[in-house]
Order: C-alpha cells, then structure tokens, then sequence
C-alpha cells in the first residue's frame, strides 16, 4: 500500500530547517500541496518556491510562533479562510535545552513545553476532526528515543517528547476505525541545527552516529506506505536501543542517558 497524496494538502509545522523541510519536500515530490509553518518567514518562503517550482505544487507560507497563546486556533482559521483542507499534518517543530533543570532559563523551559507539548496537543485538537469526518488522513506526530527513557541533563525535553509518544500512541488507538492513521516518529540524533539551538555539546552524541534528515524521512514513509500506525523508531542503531531500553531498571537507563548527554 502506498500513501495517496496527489491533490492532498500538507500542514508541516517547523519547515524552516532540517526534519520540517525534509516532510515538506516528500510531501510536495509525492505531488501533495503544502503548508509551510515556522517563525523564519525568508527561509519558508525560499522552500516554496523551490517546491513550486520543483514539484508543480502550491506551497503556501504562513509565519506563526507555535508557542504563543491561540496559535493553532489561529492557524486553523487561516488555513479556513484561505479555503485549504488539511489532509495531513505534520506536528515537527520543536526544540531542546540542554542543561541541568535549575539551571535553565525558566521562561525557556515553558516556552519549550508550549511548543513541544501545548502547540502539538491544539493542532492535532484543530485539524483532526475534519480529517476523521472525511474518514481519511494523516497525523505525523515527531517524538524522539529520548521519549524511552529520563534524560539526566534534558530532563524537559525528555518528558515533553515521552508526552508526545504515551499521547500519538493513545490517539492512534483511539481512531483506529476512522480511516486517519496517526503516527508517532522517534528519530534518534539527525544532523540538522537541532544541536546548535539546545546547546547539544556533548562528545558521545556525535554527527557520525547521526542520521541525515532524509534518512529519517525516508522511514517515516516506509511506515506509512505500510499502513503503520501508533509509532515507529528511524534507525537501526536506535531501534536497538529502544527494546534495550525495555529489559534494563529505569536507574540504569536513567544513567546511561545521562552518560551520554554528559
Ligand atoms: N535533530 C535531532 O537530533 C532530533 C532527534 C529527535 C527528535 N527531534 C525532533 O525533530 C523535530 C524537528 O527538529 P529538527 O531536528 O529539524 O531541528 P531544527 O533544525 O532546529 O528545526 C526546528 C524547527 O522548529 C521550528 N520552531 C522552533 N520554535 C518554533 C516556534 N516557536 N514556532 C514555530 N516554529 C518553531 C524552527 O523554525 P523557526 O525557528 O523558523 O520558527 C525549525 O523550523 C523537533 O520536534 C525535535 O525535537 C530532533
């Protein structure tokens, strides 16, 4: 089975930069039109023409900071009054901080909440009921493997993106009849400027054992082409990793990750 998606309509949140741009292309290569979400208006607009011109689709830009109050209501009432049905959504824009709890900037760490979390849960609340009515659609929601385990150092990005996991997976459950497959994607590290934004400096995480955003692209198809629904880890390596996660006591993997993020 292959996902249908000529003639569909694409919401990809964070298409700026690395993941978002990554869905945005799929999206538009496999003939979907698109809406490109972020705060960086230039670099949005940039991708919509290159995907306009590439693809033969329509690329819509509509600048949005995901963490302020009403947001998605807001978005969902511009996509209205443009006349544009969402088919599938893509819920990736998010970032990480790395540092101690006590030590971080507090209004950071709520803005990182209400980005990773709060943006996530209200898009999903706006744009799913449509797409369960027309009995048909896709919600990608972007977790992580940090999702598997306490994050000794990112101990709120952790939670937020364990949120994201324990919320799709529910959901998916929950409207496993409607005809809309909901998907959670737990990519482990991706080269893309995620690192540089949550001041990722850590030695043991480096690009090498990477994967490229595309890769990561490329499995989150693969699932869907296949009908997957609930979640999926991209990689190998951290697929691996995640069932280790399972058989070892939450102290131990609580401190192997912290190792790592060391
Ligand atoms: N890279 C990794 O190693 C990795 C691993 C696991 C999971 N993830 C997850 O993958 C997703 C995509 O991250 P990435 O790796 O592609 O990082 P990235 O290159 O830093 O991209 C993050 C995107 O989120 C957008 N964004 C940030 N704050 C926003 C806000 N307030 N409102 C709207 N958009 C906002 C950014 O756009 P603007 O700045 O233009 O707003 C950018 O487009 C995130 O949810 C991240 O947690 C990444």
């Amino acid at each position: 089975m292959t996902l249908q998606l000529k003639g569909t309509t694409a919401l990809v949140t964070g298409a700026s930069s690395g993941l978002g741009i990554a869905y945005a292309t799929e999206f538009a290569r496999r003939g979907a039109d698109v809406v490109l979400v972020a705060r960086r208006e230039d670099r949005l607009r940039e991708l919509a023409d290159r995907l306009g011109s590439e693809f033969r689709v329509t690329a819509t830009v509509i600048s949005a900071d995901l963490a302020a109050p009403g947001a998605a209501s807001a978005l969902k009432a511009e996509t209205d009054a443009r006349g544009i049905r969402i088919h599938a959504l893509v819920n990736n824009a998010g970032f990480g901080m790395h540092d101690d709890f006590i030590d971080a900037d507090a209004e950071r760490t709520a803005e990182m909440i209400d980005l990773n979390v709060n943006a996530l849960v209200a898009l999903t609340r706006e744009f799913l009921p449509a797409m369960v009515t027309a009995r048909s659609g896709v919600v990608v929601n972007i977790s992580s493997t940090g999702a598997f385990q306490p994050c000794p150092g990112m101990a709120v990005y952790a939670a937020t993106k364990a949120f994201v996991l324990s919320f799709t997976e529910a959901l998916s459950y929950e409207v496993r009849h409607s005809g809309v497959q909901v998907l959670a994607v737990c990519p482990g590290a991706t080269a893309t400027e995620f690192r540089q934004v949550s001041g990722l400096h850590a030695e043991r995480m480096s690009e090498s054992g990477s994967q490229t955003a595309d890769q990561v692209i490329a499995a989150t198809f693969k699932a869907l082409d296949g009908g997957r629904k609930g979640s999926m880890v991209s990689g190998a390596s951290n697929k691996t990793l995640a069932v280790l996660t399972r058989f070892v006591p939450r102290r131990t993997a609580t401190s192997m990750a912290a190792r790592v993020l060391s």
